[in-house]
């Protein structure tokens, strides 16, 4: 398969026709880099900082000297940091794919009363994904637009035409992400499927005919009862791909000595997609439990070894209900998961299955059970996975949560951006737990130009500082609370429309960096400073990704000691899906939830409370002053994120050199009361009982 030939895929994807990203003014670039460090460093770190950065942006000085090529470089490509970009996110990031970097979407429980129930549900909605293929196929998708200030701004579509077509293949050093090339004569189109830790190629285009419900569902209940077949069984290769990205390179380098594994390897990564036929988890379908499977499959013991990471589409359905699907993050964005995984519950609630039975005979060729050649070595490789894998599923600590006290609408009535209240949410729990802020990532979509993929919209800024010390202070006023909690609204929302506009720093130092290392320079100070590593450590890794149909999604957190904190608003409610790993002293998910929720509790009771004083008016209601940059704001709909996962050192890298500012540590049992603000009461404002 060739690599992935973005500049021809642009012109199908409705691509080039919409502006390119901009490089914003270097200036502009180190000033707001030097705003987005302050909440995070001291005045002595600071100025340190300073004066490298300063030295960085003098006139004719290196950063100049950088500015100019990226300047060049931006016009010569359709997007200047799209390849920096993916190399950095993923393909040079040598982590494990699941929970480091595979987002999930977890469905609601179905309820199977019967094995053929489940292999129902598998037979629609595969009808569903080669319907909403051949609209990929036939380019008639329809485009997306972005909302807001820019609305009717046409958004990049070409992220969608990599979801079926391609692979991400790991390498010693980077992975590669290859892409299928469309032929005059289409090669037959096939699905794995993979039951059992055994894969099968599910062909679903026959004779130039695509198969229909029935013959999908008679062709899964074969596997299926190939599968059951133990003398037949082979050893459970997926759970190479769960490895780190080395080691999984080089046990796909052993395998590939073999003629039969390299034409198993070959099957796989020119499928479709994979539909992962798992056995029951034997656990409470809890929505917590849910997504931990659906992150790692439960390890070597469940259905760990059921999967194949390098896919970005993996379709799961439990036999006991527990369904979803699990991505491969490089090729495309949350967004484009969520409008795709919508796109088939909606086709499988809009033509409810009337199949009753596979068909008892069928003329259709027998799906091929995939060989494996397994020597000593990949026995070895084998376990090693094994191991890292359920090390990782014990590791994994994640908390599902409904906040039902308000949603959207309340926030709305505040005049206030609800995407940026629940960021400054955010920041108070973890100011809350810890006694200070730290470098935080949320994704915003620049689909608005070629190629875009994800800026980032640090939210630890200043502002949110302010508002969670005011909260924490004794001594603070309604009154001074509500200024500095618009303030921190005001400034995420301003950040974000920034970011959405290509005009925020990431990418752009990201740029500058590695455009030093093509220029074969010396890395440049600014980015070995410690600052620059404290502030890509991203503890917090944050996204919205809200749904419209009944299903979530989440992710894991993309440093130790960090959360990842996926969020849906709702007009009433808001879910929220925290994870961090266990062996950190420094996080629980399960605390971190309960104080998130107590700081929403507050928030909402601030506004109450505000309104009443200013209006007379005890109903939540704001009065008319806006608040937020809404009349600026440029919102993209419906717009998913994932949150991107960029890991700038380790923390063993950064050892003692990561020095917080005035930090309070806390234990996990101590988490609970650090800094615990007074708990305000909710009998004003005809606030409802706490149901949690
Ligand atoms: N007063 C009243 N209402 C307001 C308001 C204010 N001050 N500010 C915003 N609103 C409204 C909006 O009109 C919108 O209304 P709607 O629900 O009727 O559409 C709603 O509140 C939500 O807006 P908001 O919360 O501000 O922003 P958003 O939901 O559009 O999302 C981002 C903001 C950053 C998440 C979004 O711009 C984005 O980029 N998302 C994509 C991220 C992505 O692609 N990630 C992929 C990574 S995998």
């Amino acid at each position: 398969m060739p690599v992935l030939d973005r500049e021809r895929e642009t012109e199908q994807g409705g691509g080039d026709a919409l502006p390119k990203l901009p490089v914003p003014a270097l200036g502009d670039t180190l000033d707001l880099y030097l705003r987005t460090l302050r909440p995070l460093l001291t005045e002595e770190q600071y100025q340190e900082t300073l004066k490298i950065v300063t030295t960085f942006g003098a006139p004719g000085g290196l950063g100049e000297l950088l500015q100019r090529r990226l300047l060049e470089r931006s016009e010569n490509r359709a997007n200047w940091v799209y390849d920096y970009w993916l190399n950095d996110m993923y393909l040079a990031n040598r982590m494990a794919l699941p929970i480091n970097s595979s987002p999930v979407m977890v469905f609601p429980p179905q309820h199977f009363r019967a094995p053929i129930d489940s292999l129902r549900f598998a037979a629609h909605l595969i009808s569903g994904m080669l319907e909403y293929k051949s609209l990929l196929d036939t380019r008639s998708l329809p485009l997306d637009y972005a909302r807001g200030q820019l609305a009717g701004t046409p958004l990049c579509m070409e992220q969608y035409y990599r979801l079926f077509t391609s692979y991400r293949l790991p390498g010693p050093q980077r992975d590669t992400l290859v892409a299928q090339q469309s032929s005059v004569m289409p090669e037959p189109e096939h699905i794995i499927v993979a039951c059992r830790n055994q894969f099968f190629v599910m062909d679903v285009v026959i004779n130039f005919r695509r198969l229909n419900e029935r013959d999908l569902l008679t062709q899964l209940d074969r596997i299926s009862k190939m599968a059951d077949s133990e003398e037949e069984r082979l050893p459970p290769i997926g759970l190479l791909t769960s490895d780190g990205r080395t080691e999984w390179a080089e046990s796909r380098r052993v395998l590939m000595k073999e003629s039969t594994n390299r034409d198993a390897l070959d099957m796989i990564e020119r499928c479709l997609c994979l539909v992962c036929l798992d056995q029951s988890s034997g656990l409470d379908l809890t929505d917590t439990s849910r997504a931990k499977l659906m992150l790692h499959g439960g390890g070597g013991a469940k259905n760990g070894g059921n999967r194949w990471y390098d896919k970005p589409m993996q379709f799961v359905i439990g036999s006991d209900g527990c369904c979803g699907v699990v991505c491969e993050h490089s090729a495309f964005e949350g967004i484009v998961l969520v409008q795709c995984t919508e796109y088939l519950l909606k086709y499988m609630r809009g033509s409810p299955s009337k199949l009753v039975r596979a068909a008892s005979v069928s003329e259709l060729p027998a799906p091929r059970r995939l060989r494996w050649k397994c020597t000593p070595e990949i026995h070895k490789h084998l376990s090693s996975s094994e191991d890292k894998l359920n090390r990782q599923v014990r590791n994994l600590d994640m908390d599902v949560h409904k906040f039902h006290e308000y949603g959207k609408e309340f926030i709305k009535k505040q005049k206030m951006s609800p995407d940026a209240y629940i960021q400054v949410a955010l920041q108070l729990a973890y100011y809350k737990c810890h006694g200070r802020l730290v470098s935080t990532y949320e994704s915003a979509s620049i689909r608005r130009f070629q190629e875009g993929r994800v800026e980032n919209i640090r939210s630890a800024t200043a502002e949110a500082l302010g508002f969670v010390r005011a909260m924490a202070d004794l001594k603070s006023s309604d009154t001074e609370k509500m200024e500095r909690l618009r303030a921190a609204i005001n400034a995420q929302t301003k950040y974000t429309v920034l970011a959405i506009t290509g005009k925020a720093i990431d990418n752009h130092l990201l740029g500058l960096r590695e455009i030093a290392q093509d220029l074969k320079l010396e890395k440049p100070e600014i980015f070995k400073d410690t600052a620059f590593l404290i502030s890509n450590q991203f503890i917090l890794s944050t996204s919205q990704v809200p749904t419209t149909v009944d299903m979530f999604c989440c992710y894991g957190p993309v440093v130790p000691d960090g959360y990842g904190a996926c969020y849906n608003p709702q007009s009433d409610h808001v879910l929220f899906c925290v994870s961090s790993f266990r062996d950190s002293p420094q996080t629980c998910s399960e605390e971190f939830v309960q104080i998130l929720e107590r700081g929403l509790l507050e928030m909402r009771d601030l506004c109450v409370r505000h309104n009443a004083d200013t209006n007379g008016n005890p109903s939540g209601k704001a009065d008319e002053r806006p608040s937020g940059n809404y009349k600026e704001e440029t919102l993209e709909r419906p717009v998913q994120s994932q949150a991107p996962r960029m890991v700038v050192g380790t923390p063993s890298a950064l050892g003692d050199v990561q020095r917080p500012p005035p930090q309070v540590s806390v234990s996990k049992a101590a988490a609970k009361s650090q800094v615990d603000i007074q708990t305000q009461t909710t009998s004003q404002g005809g606030s409802k009982e706490r149901k949690i």
